[in-house]
């Protein structure tokens, strides 16, 4: 067989999809697996956009969009950022793609040249590193520690800005450590992105899943030069849909769109449709995010407290629905650690190494309140 681009070769698999799928494996074999590793929630999406899908394919909405997606849902994407964050976009200062990760794809394509460094904050997703690399670019990782809750100190992150830098890249709430910036450490961010001259990639898929404190949408304070990425996955419950959206300068939206044009031609229609009822049927949207958030909330609270009473520390994060635990009590490298908790406590995992979080592995609980009690359980008989 001929050779795959040097390009794929040096492209890293997800350590996520590596766990999660020996975890699978395990079940498969009938070995009852409590799995903590998922990245998506366990909730049905809300009824009235299951209707609406229903009606989409019944209404026979199933030929290609525009690429960038129809009008209903980027008037929709619009009228969302206006009414819940206060950013006044055009319909052509938005886009819709498939999911987040394409947004995000989209946009490392669009701002890189070979070289060009993207300042993020570690621990962070893994797709971060490897989309840069792809785009030809080069990231760098300014540490944060569980003892300063991961917030990054804006001096550090200023330390980390070079010639080079092109992009500054922030996630919060974050994947994986549960972060959620205070208004005044978002602003800071901004005005360094405006200072030296960046872009601001902003990516808030977590916006609705905040449990203390509140969301800041970046973009308020550097909107021109500012992609928000966002989408329907985490907040609507609507992971498989595959609708991201994106915001920012018409010029970044329309490059953004010549490659999608090019690549995907752009999102699911009938997704796409179902989406608007999403976004635009307010209250029983936001009723569906009450109600999840406060099972979340209750989740997180057990766990933590109960990782934390066996030893394992633990902070308690502000969003998202993961927690980052220091296994260094189970084994020193967080690869073996991860190992034992899904072969002998039979709970999986994904360990930090490819999240540059060392000692540590991320929980999800994204899963019933009834397994992150097992789960709890069956650590404790591993520890003691
Ligand atoms: C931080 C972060 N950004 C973006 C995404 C992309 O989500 P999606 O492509 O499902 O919209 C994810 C998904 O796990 C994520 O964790």
């Amino acid at each position: 067989m001929p050779e795959l681009s040097k390009r794929i070769r040096a492209l890293k698999g997800s350590s996520t999809v590596a766990f999660d799928s020996r975890a699978k494996e395990l079940a498969r074999q009938g070995v009852d697996i409590v799995a903590m590793t998922a990245g998506e929630p366990d909730f049905q999406p809300p009824g009235h956009v299951l209707a609406a899908a229903r009606e989409a394919i019944e209404q026979g909405k199933t030929k290609y969009t525009p690429s960038e997606g129809t009008m209903d849902l980027r008037r929709a994407v619009s009228a969302k950022f206006q009414r819940e964050n206060g950013l006044t976009y055009a319909t052509d200062e938005v886009m819709v793609s498939t999911g987040g990760k394409q947004v995000l794809y989209n946009g490392f394509m669009a701002v890189l040249e070979p070289g060009d460094e993207v300042v993020m904050m570690a621990p962070y997703w893994v797709s971060y590193p490897a989309q840069v690399k792809l785009a030809g670019g080069v990231p760098v990782a300014v540490k944060t520690s569980p003892e300063t809750g991961f917030l990054p100190e804006l001096g550090a992150v200023e330390a980390a800005v070079t010639p080079r830098t092109k992009v500054l890249l922030l996630n919060s709430p974050s994947n994986p450590t549960g972060a959620v910036y205070p208004p005044a450490l978002v602003e800071g961010l901004a005005l360094l992105a405006v200072k030296h001259g960046l872009w601001l990639f902003s990516d808030d898929l977590y916006e609705h899943l905040v449990y203390d404190g509140e969301f800041t949408p970046a973009a308020r304070f550097a909107q021109d030069r500012t992609l928000v990425i966002h989408g329907a996955s985490k907040g609507y419950a609507l992971t498989g849909w595959r609708i991201g959206f994106g915001a920012g300068p018409k010029a970044l939206i329309a490059g953004m769109n010549r490659l999608q044009g090019q690549s995907t031609s752009g999102a699911n229609a009938l997704a796409q449709h179902a989406t608007v009822a999403a976004l635009n049927e307010v209250e029983k949207t936001a009723e569906f995010q009450r109600m999840t958030r406060a099972a979340y909330r209750e989740r997180r609270d057990v766990l933590v407290d109960g990782l934390n009473r066996l030893g394992l520390a633990t902070p308690k994060p502000a969003g998202a629905f993961y927690v980052m635990t220091d296994v260094t009590n189970i084994d020193p490298d967080e690869g073996v650690a991860a190992t034992r908790l899904l072969e002998e406590a039979r709970v999986a995992v994904v360990p930090g190494t490819d999240f540059e979080a060392p000692g540590q592995v991320r929980m999800s609980y994204a899963t019933s309140l009834e397994n992150v009690r097992e789960a709890l359980r069956r650590i404790e008989a591993l520890v003691s």
